[in-house]
């Protein structure tokens, strides 16, 4: 794909309503905690990841449902702004937009509990109403707060392009964000091209240990061999950076530490990674130059209260990546 294209993307997944307590610090197991302040903001997975790559550049498109309540035009409304296309997200009659409680303690640590609400009405059906649009684009995002039937039609649909393939045809980059993990929703070995994980969802699908960049990029070892040929895996860690390992000839893991902000809440933060770093690798960047741009992207986010209130635009990340890291090979010299 050449250099600064704008490429087109789809997200297929959640549109959440996000209520968010701020707390002194998070709740132990029954414990009852006072709030400090009540904020209710646009969040949901995917609408965050379809807003990020808007923002960042990319033409994306939606495919999604909100409640018909007074969340669902709220919801559709936010998305528009970030210049999101909401023309394949529909209204669920009789059911709630989706929500999410989430708890945000004075470091911008939080908690988050989903309820499904419209977005457990998606079905294959859905997926294969949104199929013309599918086959135009160069990647496809899912995460996992959409029923397994969505994750699995999106894989196949996707895998059928590549039989279709010929020497005009091409499918899009299957990318996927497998949060909440769950592993009936997991698609078969050799349908997806790129998976963002952070470190508990690189543990549960390998089984393995993951606290250390040296941790995510042995797990990122296994879980590249689970990938369609060409892939790449990355491991978010949080305050550690991310670790990303590419089927290409080096098999190198590429590290890039995580930006020294003052975080006031990291809600989203993993969704502005993802959706940055799929547009730019979209458009035709390398993985060390994508990891930088999401690494940026991911400290502006985490500065601001709440999810897709807290994105940047393109011109705020470009401010930031004159701080931010190199990724360097996991072992080699940084600059
Ligand atoms: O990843 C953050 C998001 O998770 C929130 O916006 C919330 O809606 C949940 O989906």
């Amino acid at each position: 794909m050449s250099k600064d294209k704008t490429p087109r993307l789809m997200v297929i997944g959640s549109i959440n309503i996000d209520l968010v307590a701020d707390v002194e610090r998070l709740p132990r197991e029954g414990e009852t905690v006072q709030a400090l302040g009540f904020q209710q903001h646009l969040g949901g997975k995917g609408a965050n990841q379809a807003a990020v790559a808007a923002l960042a550049g990319a033409e994306s498109v939606l495919v999604g449902r909100v409640g018909d309540d007074v969340f669902g035009p709220q919801a559709v409304q936010g998305l528009e702004r970030a210049g999101v296309d909401c023309s394949l997200v529909t209204t669920a009659a009789g059911t709630p937009t989706g929500a999410a409680m989430i708890t945000v303690g004075r470091r911008g640590e939080n908690t988050i509990v989903v309820v499904a609400g419209a977005n457990g009405t998606l079905t294959a059906a859905d997926v294969e109403r949104a199929a013309a649009e599918l086959a135009r684009c160069d990647a496809v995002l899912m995460q996992f707060e959409v029923p397994d039937e969505v994750v699995l039609a999106a894989a196949d649909a996707i895998a059928r392009l590549h039989g279709d393939e010929g020497d005009a045809g091409r499918a899009p980059l299957f990318v996927l964000n497998p949060s909440p993990y769950r592993a009936s929703a997991v698609p078969p070995p050799g349908t997806v091209d790129v998976l963002v994980v952070n470190e508990l969802e690189a543990q549960e699908m390998t089984g393995l240990p993951v606290e250390t960049a040296h941790d995510a990029a042995e797990a990122a070892r296994r879980l590249l061999r689970t990938l369609r040929e060409g892939g790449h895996v990355v491991v978010t860690l949080g305050e550690d950076g991310a670790v990303a390992l590419s089927d290409d000839e080096e098999r190198t893991p590429l590290h890039i530490p995580a930006m020294n902000v003052q975080a006031v809440d990291t809600t989203g933060a993993g969704d502005t990674f993802t959706g940055a770093l799929i547009r730019e690798l979209c458009a035709g960047r390398s993985m060390a130059e994508a990891l930088r741009f999401a690494t940026a992207a991911a400290a502006v986010t985490v500065t601001r209260p709440g999810a897709q209130s807290s994105f940047p635009r393109r011109a705020e990340v470009e401010d930031m990546l004159a701080r931010a890291p190199e990724a360097a090979p996991l072992d080699g010299p940084r600059r």
